[in-house]
């Protein structure tokens, strides 16, 4: 398995108990992410984002919550065979989890080198494939954690504070 964490210094007490015991969640929302279906995938990202506006997030979080979640999901929907997106809200954070079916990241370290891409014509037609998402999603984040390997599904789940 490869692993990636990426933990914003002043939040590393606050991930670690977390993730050590994540408690119960005050909202759960839950998209499918179908492969190559670039109209339904952005949907979780923007339902995420309407529905925490409405719990008066702030809107620079918000804004980071839409970009890492848009990014995510678009790559569940260009680079796998499809999956799921999770949100558990919470007073303080959300946790959002991508886990899809594979075919997975086989180097997670050139993955995460901006302008790095395996995207098909397909997806590049589509205009993506700059190979900026993951780079943006930990720009945006205040913890991610990817773990993949060649063959196996791969989970992204990152969280932002409020
Ligand atoms: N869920 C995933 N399953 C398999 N491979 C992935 C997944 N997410 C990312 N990757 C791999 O990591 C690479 C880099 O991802 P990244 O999001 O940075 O760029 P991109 O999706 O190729 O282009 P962009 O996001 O700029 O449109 C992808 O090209 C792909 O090889
Ligand atoms: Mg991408």
């Amino acid at each position: 398995m490869n692993e990636f964490w990426h933990i914003e210094p002043r939040f590393e007490a606050a991930v670690k108990g977390y993730f050590a015991q994540p408690p119960q969640a005050e909202l759960e929302l839950e998209f499918p992410v179908p492969e190559k279906d670039f109209n339904t995938a952005g949907n979780g990202a923007s339902e995420t984002k309407n529905l925490l506006k409405r719990l008066g997030v702030d809107s620079d979080t918000l804004r980071r919550i839409a970009v890492a979640a848009y990014e995510a999901e678009i790559n569940v929907a260009a680079h796998s065979k499809g999956g799921i997106m999770k949100c558990l809200i919470y007073d303080d954070l959300i946790h959002i989890r991508f886990q899809d079916e594979g075919p997975g990241i086989a180097d997670m370290d050139q993955a995460m080198i901006p302008g790095y891409s395996t995207a098909d014509e397909l997806v590049r037609e589509m205009g993506f494939g700059a190979g900026l998402g993951l780079p943006n999603i930990k720009k945006n984040s205040d913890a991610l954690h990817i773990l993949s390997s060649a063959n196996n599904p791969t989970t992204v789940e990152l969280l932002i504070f409020f």
